[in-house]
C-alpha cells in the first residue's frame, strides 16, 4: 500500500516537474542563436554560432530609452528586447520589453504563453490587473506609480491601463527568450481566417450586431493603423 503511495508521489513529482518546465536550462555558457546551417548544434530552434566567435554585440542592444511610437488605436506599444534582437539570449530563459503608454493608453488584455512577467514603472500611473484561471477568474488589480514593481504569473490574461492624463512608461523582465504574446481582441476577433460568426455569436452569447462591432477595428482598411499585435 505504502509502496503504491510512493509510486503515485514520484509520480506526481514527475509530472509536476514536466508541467512546470519552462525554457530548458543550457548545458553550455551560451549558444547565440544564429541562421546559419552549416553550424551542427541547433538549440532552441537557432543554430549556435561558434563561442570562440562571439562579442559583445551579440548580448547587446541600444536604444531602450527611447520612447516608442504611441499613435495607434489602443495608445501603446511595445519595444521588444528578445531573442529576435539580441541572439545572445538564446537558451538562456529570459528577456524584457519597454512598453510606452500616451495618456489613456491602454496594453489590451493578453498572455504571455511562455512567461511570467515582472513589471517596473519608469514613470507614470498604471492601473494593471490580471484574471486568474476558470477556477474562479477572479481579478486581481493594482495602482502602480513611478518605481513599483507588480508580478503578471505565466499564461494568465492581464492588462496595463495609463489611466492619467500623462504619459507612461514601464520596462518589463520576461522568463522567456522569447515569451511570445497572445491579444485577446485580436486573436478573437481579427483571426485570419476569420473564426466563424456562428462560433463568436455562441460563445459571446450575443447578437450578429454585436461581433460585427467587434471584428471593425480588424477589418483590412483598419488593420494598417494598429501595432496592437507585436
Ligand atoms: C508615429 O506613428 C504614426 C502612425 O503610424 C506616424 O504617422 C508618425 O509619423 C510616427 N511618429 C514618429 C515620431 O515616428
Ligand atoms: C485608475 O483606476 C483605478 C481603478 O479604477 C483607480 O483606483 C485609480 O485611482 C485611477 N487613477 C487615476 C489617476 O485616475
Amino acid at each position: 500500500m505504502a509502496s503504491h503511495i510512493l509510486v503515485a508521489a514520484l509520480t506526481f513529482l514527475a509530472l509536476a516537474s514536466l508541467v512546470l518546465a519552462s525554457d530548458p536550462s543550457p548545458v553550455q555558457d551560451f549558444c547565440v542563436g544564429i541562421d546559419d546551417p552549416n553550424r551542427a548544434v541547433f538549440v532552441n530552434g537557432r543554430f549556435c554560432k561558434d563561442p570562440a566567435l562571439a562579442t559583445g554585440d551579440d548580448f547587446y542592444l541600444s536604444g531602450l530609452h527611447r520612447p516608442g511610437n504611441t499613435s495607434n488605436l489602443q495608445g501603446s506599444v511595445v519595444t521588444p528586447a528578445n531573442v529576435v534582437q539580441i541572439p545572445g539570449l538564446n537558451t538562456l530563459g529570459i528577456s524584457m520589453v519597454r512598453i510606452d503608454f500616451r495618456p489613456f493608453g491602454l496594453n489590451p488584455p493578453h498572455t504571455h504563453p511562455r512567461a511570467t512577467e515582472i513589471l517596473v514603472v519608469l514613470e507614470g500611473t498604471l492601473y494593471v490587473g490580471f484574471v486568474t484561471s476558470s477556477s474562479g477568474n477572479r481579478l486581481i488589480t493594482k495602482v502602480l506609480t513611478q518605481g513599483d514593481v507588480f508580478v503578471f504569473p505565466e499564461g494568465l490574461i492581464h492588462f496595463q491601463y495609463n489611466n492619467a492624463s500623462t504619459t507612461a512608461a514601464a520596462l518589463a523582465g520576461m522568463s522567456s527568450q522569447n515569451s511570445g504574446v497572445i491579444m485577446v481582441p485580436s486573436t478573437i476577433f481579427g483571426a485570419n481566417p476569420s473564426i466563424s460568426d456562428e462560433i463568436l455569436r455562441h460563445a459571446f452569447q450575443a447578437d450578429q450586431s454585436v461581433i460585427d462591432i467587434l471584428r471593425a477595428p480588424y477589418r483590412p482598411a483598419a488593420t494598417a493603423a494598429r501595432t496592437d499585435d507585436l
